[in-house]
């Protein structure tokens, strides 16, 4: 295992097997290595930089019915909303005054934001904050929309596959599409986003050897940025009660994501950080180095129910999660935070 490591830092690739041997065998009595070769590299890549995001959910109705999530279609006993164009703006400027630099707007799939609203917000928020990245995380759409909102001031978007096994995403996302979804994110590559791609830890049914064709997937498509995170089951979803996804696989699987990709922006996603207090601080230490504190105002808070006790972070309590992260040993950077590939292809 400890030779396996060591390759895996060194030349941050490694055959299947191998991966799947490290899956296997890593456990309580040997993850620092492992931990500490992820750490060693996210130092020398991004240093002790943390980029923060603001994360903004400004719709929960969504088409889908995903098996996982709580703001699927077919769930009536959420509150469904959807802020205005306006109030998104205001919200981005609120989140601009604090010193965030990268706005991210996640909603579910909803029909009511078509390409030409989507069009207009982008304009309006690119004019008025010149300097700040867009990211969008609002699911599929035609090539040709995804060109619109780039050419209209989107930066960046994320768009998890889920599950790389055909088996999995069939099973747990009815009436959507694998290869379709695989083909949004060769899309926005081709279009020129910096692209976010990622899975869900422990959906019932993943093994190691489905991790191993992950963690293979994500190194050969090279994304800008890399979102995972464990399974929250959600009550009122066909997998509640189903065991939730474990933190410290997750911890592990960012550590090999960050050996494997030494580059990619990698984020102690909202989900870890619900589950474990810690959670920053954990990821941190396993090599992530971007963290989304959710800033959605009021109105939506609770409702953007994809899990329960999702936590809110209020726009302005900026000195905890500095704290948090300068205890870990690193430092907040507010700047844009562009992933380091596609700094050097520019
Ligand atoms: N538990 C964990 N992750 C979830 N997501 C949605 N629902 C859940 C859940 N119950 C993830 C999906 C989605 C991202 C925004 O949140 O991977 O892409």
């Amino acid at each position: 295992l400890r030779d396996l490591l060591r390759q895996l830092y060194l030349e941050n690739q490694l055959a299947s097997k191998d991966i799947l041997y490290i899956l296997n065998k890593v456990d309580d009595s040997n993850k620092e290595i492992l931990f500490n070769y992820a750490e060693k590299t996210v130092l020398k890549t991004y240093q002790k930089k943390v980029y923060l995001r603001a994360l903004l959910e400004f719709s929960n109705y969504c088409r889908n019915n995903c098996y996982y999530c709580g703001i699927r279609n077919n769930n009536r006993e959420i509150k469904r909303y959807r802020l205005s164009v306006k109030k998104i703006i205001k919200c981005c400027l609120l989140a601009y005054q604090h010193g965030y630099r990268t706005f991210v707007l996640q909603s579910g799939e909803d029909d009511f934001f078509k390409e030409d609203i989507l069009i207009k917000l982008l304009q309006r928020l690119k004019s008025n904050h010149p300097e700040a990245a867009i990211t969008l995380s609002i699911g599929e759409y035609p090539y040709k929309s995804y060109q619109r909102f780039y050419q209209a001031g989107a930066d960046r978007f994320l768009l998890r596959h889920e599950s790389i096994s055909k088996e999995l995403y069939k099973k747990y996302h009815p009436d959507m599409s694998y290869s379709r979804r695989l083909q949004c994110l060769k899309n926005l590559k081709k279009i020129g986003y910096q692209v976010g791609a990622g899975f869900i830890v422990g959906l019932p049914g993943q093994t190691n050897k489905i991790l191993t064709e992950e963690l293979l997937f994500l190194k050969k498509l090279n994304p800008d940025m890399v979102g995972i995170g464990p399974l929250i089951p959600h009550p009122k979803t066909p997998l509640a009660g189903s065991q939730t996804g474990s933190v410290d696989k997750t911890l592990l699987l960012l550590s090999l994501i960050r050996l494997l990709l030494p580059e990619t922006l990698l984020p102690v996603t909202t989900a870890v950080n619900t589950l474990d207090k810690k959670g920053w601080e954990k990821g941190l230490k396993a090599g992530a180095n971007v963290i989304m504190p959710v800033i959605s105002p009021a109105i939506s808070r609770g409702k953007y129910e994809i899990y329960q006790n999702k936590g809110n972070t209020d726009v302005s309590n900026l000195s905890e999660i500095k704290k948090r992260v300068e205890r870990s040993g690193f430092k907040i950077d507010m700047s844009r935070g562009d992933s380091l590939k596609c700094l050097k292809t520019k």
